[in-house]
C-alpha cells in the first residue's frame, strides 16, 4: 500500500465532512476520498443489519479507489458496523466513537457526561461502554435527537425552527447536571452554536472529530502509511462521491468546507 494513497472517509451524508474538515486541518498533506450516502440517509433510524450492509458496500467502493485507510465518519456506522467489518477491511479502519469517548473522559470534571446522537447510536449504548471503561464512575446520560440530521441535511444550521427543536431535545439534559456533552453524531457539530447557546457555558461540548484526526495520524504513522507531504503541482487532494443528489450535497458542503467542491461524482452504491 502506497503512503500517497488517499484516506477513505464516509458518512450517510454531509455530516462526515465535519470529520474530513478536521483531517484536512490537522493532516493537510493527506489526500481524502469522501463518500456521502445521500440516497440512503438517515442511518440513525435503521437496523444494525442494514447499517452493516451499507457500510460493507461503502468500504468495498472506497477500496476500488485505492484508499490506504478508512475513517468511519459516522457514529451510527461506528457503533453498529466497525467491529464487524474491521477484519474484512484488511486496511486500517477507525471510527469516531472511541476517540470521542476519550476526549469526553478527559474533559469532564464531575464525571457526568451527556451524549446526543441518533437513535441507533444512543440505543447501542456504545458511548456508555467506552466511557465507563475509561472512567468507571462516569454517569452517562444519552439523548437521541433524530430530527437534527434532517435539519442539517436541509441546511437549516441557524434557524429558529432548529433552535425550537434543540430546546425540546435538550431540556432533560439541561436538568441533569452534566458538565460535558458529546456531539455524538457527525452532523451535530454543524449545530454547535445552537446547542452551546441552550446548554450554557458550564457545559463543555465535545466534537469527536478533533480526537479522531489525532488518532488517524497516529494510526498512519504506526502503519508506515503517513504521506511524506510531496504532491505533484496542482494535484487535487480531495475527491467526493455521493449516492444521490450531488448538486444538493455540493451546496450544503459549501458551508462546511473552506473551499467549493469542484467535481463530485454520483455512483450506484448498491452495485458494490
Ligand atoms: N452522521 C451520522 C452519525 O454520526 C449519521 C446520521 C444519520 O444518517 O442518521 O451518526
Amino acid at each position: 500500500m502506497r503512503a500517497d494513497a488517499p484516506i477513505g472517509v464516509f458518512d450517510s451524508g454531509v455530516g462526515g465532512l465535519t470529520v474530513a474538515r478536521e483531517i484536512m486541518r490537522q493532516i493537510p498533506e493527506e489526500r481524502i476520498t469522501y463518500f456521502g450516502d445521500t440516497a440512503r440517509v438517515p442511518y440513525g433510524s435503521k437496523s444494525r443489519e442494514t447499517i452493516v450492509r451499507y457500510s460493507r458496500q461503502i468500504i468495498r467502493f472506497l477500496k476500488t479507489r485505492g484508499v490506504k485507510a478508512i475513517v468511519v465518519a459516522c457514529n451510527t456506522a461506528s457503533a453498529f458496523a466497525l467491529e464487524e467489518l474491521r477484519p474484512e477491511a484488511d486496511i486500517p479502519i477507525i471510527g469516531v466513537v472511541k476517540p470521542g469517548a476519550r476526549a469526553a473522559a478527559s474533559a469532564t470534571r464531575n464525571g457526568r457526561i451527556g451524549v446526543i446522537g441518533t437513535e441507533g447510536t444512543i440505543e447501542s449504548g456504545i458511548y456508555t461502554q467506552y466511557l465507563q471503561r475509561l472512567c468507571p464512575d462516569a454517569q452517562v446520560v444519552g439523548k437521541a435527537c433524530p430530527l437534527f440530521v434532517s435539519l442539517v441535511e436541509e441546511g437549516w444550521l441557524k434557524d429558529e425552527i432548529t433552535t425550537l427543536v434543540a430546546r425540546r431535545y435538550l431540556e432533560e439534559l439541561k436538568k441533569s447536571d452534566i458538565d460535558t456533552l458529546i456531539l455524538g453524531c457527525t452532523h451535530y457539530p454543524l449545530l454547535r452554536s445552537t446547542v452551546a447557546g441552550i446548554m450554557g457555558e458550564g457545559v463543555t461540548l465535545v466534537n469527536p472529530a478533533y480526537e479522531t484526526a489525532v488518532s488517524l495520524r497516529t494510526l498512519l504513522r504506526e502503519n508506515n502509511l503517513a504521506n511524506d507531504g510531496h504532491h505533484k503541482n496542482g494535484e487535487n487532494l480531495y475527491e467526493f462521491f455521493v449516492s444521490d443528489a450531488a448538486e444538493r450535497f455540493k451546496r450544503i458542503a459549501k458551508s462546511i468546507l473552506p473551499f467549493d467542491i469542484m467535481g463530485i461524482r454520483q455512483i450506484q452504491i448498491e452495485d458494490y
